[in-house]
């Protein structure tokens, strides 16, 4: 019988709904060494707090932080709240003696990020960063097959996240298109970590990052529906150059609100003189593949094959291989591996983004913004001269 984990959520928004409902989903999931069951909830808005009368181990709904953070039965919290009260309350998690799932950017900025490393450090607590994609069965396909080899020397490799509800100028404004409460990254700390989490695992560091970042709308109706400004960053691109024992390669990261056509994909590319590979949420089932291949009648020729992932992902399941799998799946899935690893338990898969990839997240945000505003490429600290 696998042990309970008694699980407390902060912040029960859109993020803490979705985790609380995964963590319903457990018994899918195969011979997991543990059974975490979510007992208390903290908001500071008590109608939030209604939606989880619905889940009957939550025994605890609070405004009160405190009466969840001095709960026994609490082992491990999961805070999804606005960035800027992320070092606080991440703060609060880890001294408190709690693990802590957290969500991203990991702090407003670069400076949060450093103060809650170094809380994590001193208290010794277990904590990861949320970056669900890469848990994606087609995602940990094409990231197998980048670190098996395969490629051989790396021409170009890009990574993405991408959205577009943003096209819709009428849309009103929110925390999270506000720099007092998104951080100054916008855009940049909002999905940075997503479309970081695969390059820094596979040892992508860039030495220098150029970045271009748009503040597309400006404006957009506040809660009178006059309008307010919406000074977050909506669009980045940064080519960052990467250095490997083979040589340098462009790594291109994209984060955008306003990509016109794109509803939440993440994406990730790699190409190199032996082979290459690529991966959509657009399109979950489909990874494809570069080869040189003889085919038959034809001869010899390049080839982009398309392999379908079926329901496999870090973590086996109940569910039959050659079923879908969706974003709820890879919620699900970025739980197990960060309980199990917790446990002792993960072996070789896939880990979650550690506090270290995160902090580098904000390395790399940092680095943009001085980009654009210098317009010049700008060294990473540590990086080496040439
Ligand atoms: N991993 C993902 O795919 C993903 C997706 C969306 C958002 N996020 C991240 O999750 C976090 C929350 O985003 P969201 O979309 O769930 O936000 P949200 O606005 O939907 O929910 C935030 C909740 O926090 C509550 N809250 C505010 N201050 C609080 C406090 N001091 N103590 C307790 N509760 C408090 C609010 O009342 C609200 O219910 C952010 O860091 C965001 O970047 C991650």
């Amino acid at each position: 019988m696998a042990r309970e984990v008694g699980i407390g959520i902060v912040g029960g928004g859109l993020m803490g709904r979705e985790i609380a409902a995964a963590l319903e989903r457990w018994p899918a999931l195969i011979d997991h060494p543990v059974r975490p069951r979510l007992v208390a909830v903290c908001d500071i808005n008590p109608s939030a707090l209604d939606w989880f009368e619905q889940i009957p181990s939550v025994r605890t709904r609070t405004t009160d932080l405190d009466e969840l953070l001095t709960d026994p039965a609490v082992e491990v919290v999961y805070v999804a709240v606005r960035h800027d009260l992320h070092e606080e309350l991440y703060v609060r998690v880890v001294q408190a003696g709690k693990a802590l799932l957290a969500e991203k950017p990991f702090g407003i900025d670069l400076r949060a990020a450093e103060t809650i490393r170094d809380a994590v450090a001193a208290s010794g607590a277990f904590v990861r960063c949320s970056s669900e994609m890469p848990f994606f069965p087609g995602a940990q396909l094409a990231l197998r097959h980048v670190a098996s080899g395969a490629l051989g020397q790396l021409i170009e490799a890009r990574s993405g996240f991408l959205h577009s509800s943003d096209l819709d100028t009428t849309k009103p404004v929110n925390w999270k298109r506000q720099v007092a409460y998104c951080g100054e990254g916008g855009v940049l700390g909002d999905l940075g970590m997503h479309a970081w989490h695969a390059p820094l695992r596979l040892g992508w560091v860039p030495e220098t990052v150029y970045a271009t970042l748009q503040n597309l709308v400006p404006e957009r109706p506040g809660p009178d529906g006059t309008l307010v400004p919406c000074d977050t960053w909506d669009n980045a691109t940064i080519v960052g150059r990467v250095r490997d024992e083979h040589g340098e390669f462009p790594l291109t990261v994209e984060t955008k609100r306003i990509a016109p056509g794109n509803k939440n994909t993440w994406y990730f590319e790699a190409i190199g003189m032996n082979g290459g590979v690529r991966f959509s949420t657009a399109d979950p089932k489909a990874v494809e593949v570069f080869t040189i291949a003889e085919i038959s009648g034809i001869g010899r020729e390049q080839v982009w094959q398309r392999v379908e992932a079926g329901s496999q992902s870090a973590w086996p399941t109940v569910t039959g291989g050659i079923f879908e799998s969706g974003f709820s799946d890879a919620i699900l899935q970025m739980w197990a591996v960060f309980l199990a690893e917790r446990e002792g338990a993960l072996g070789d898969r896939f880990a979650c983004a550690s506090v270290d990839e995160a902090v580098a997240t904000h390395r790399m945000i940092a680095a943009a913004l001085e980009s654009q505003r210098s317009a010049t490429s700008v060294r990473l600290p540590g990086a080496s001269e040439r």
